[in-house]
């Protein structure tokens, strides 16, 4: 289980984002209490750039600065949707509300065939995950608001969705916050 077979893509310069329920940035941006289900869900764009904290950008941007071509939103667009729909029912089969989740996605090229794939990791890092019962959170929130309970929530995903040994231990001390002054 430590083998993954990888293909190389050229990475797309965005982070998309699907909301299905109002949390984080989208709840602050626009005032919307968190937990508000969504009127329909939503696909955000952020462009990849760390010094400027990946400012959300419009396909506008998108088009102009050459990041993708319009065919290419379309498929992108499609693919998140596809990708919403399949998790949303996998974690609701498992008592969990998918949120929200960020992927970024890469060209695969094959021969004369060029294809948009998904080109990131799903996990509890980059989706909010809350119990469909208590609302509890079950995702990376946890540690970016110092909730604690980081790796139990993470192991209850894992064991939900049956990937992991009910019996098997917490390892590592979970993530620890390092100060950039620290060096
Ligand atoms: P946000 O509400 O902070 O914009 O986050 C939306 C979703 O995207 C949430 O599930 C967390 C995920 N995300 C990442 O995976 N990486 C990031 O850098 C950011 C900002 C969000």
């Amino acid at each position: 289980m430590r083998e993954q077979l990888i293909r190389e893509v050229e990475i797309i310069p965005l982070e998309v984002v699907v909301r299905n329920v109002a949390a984080g940035s989208l709840s602050q941006r626009l005032g919307i209490p968190e937990g508000e289900v969504l009127p329909r869900s939503i696909i955000e764009f952020y462009y990849k750039k760390d010094e400027l904290d990946d400012p959300m950008v419009s396909e506008e941007h998108i088009t102009a600065f050459g990041w993708a071509s319009p065919p290419e939103i379309d498929d992108i667009m499609s693919l998140a949707v596809r990708i919403n729909d399949f998790l949303s029912g996998l974690f609701l089969g498992v008592g969990i509300r998918l949120v929200d989740f960020k992927i970024e996605l890469g060209r695969l090229f094959e021969g004369d065939m060029m294809r948009i794939v998904l080109a990131d990791e799903i996990s509890p890092d980059s989706c909010r995950l809350w119990d469909i019962k208590t609302d509890e959170k079950m995702d990376k929130d946890r540690f970016r608001r110092d909730m604690g309970g980081l790796l139990e929530a993470y192991r209850e995903v894992a064991n939900r969705l049956g990937i992991m040994n009910e019996n098997e231990p917490v390892r590592g001390k979970g993530p620890v916050l390092v100060s950039s002054n620290d060096d």
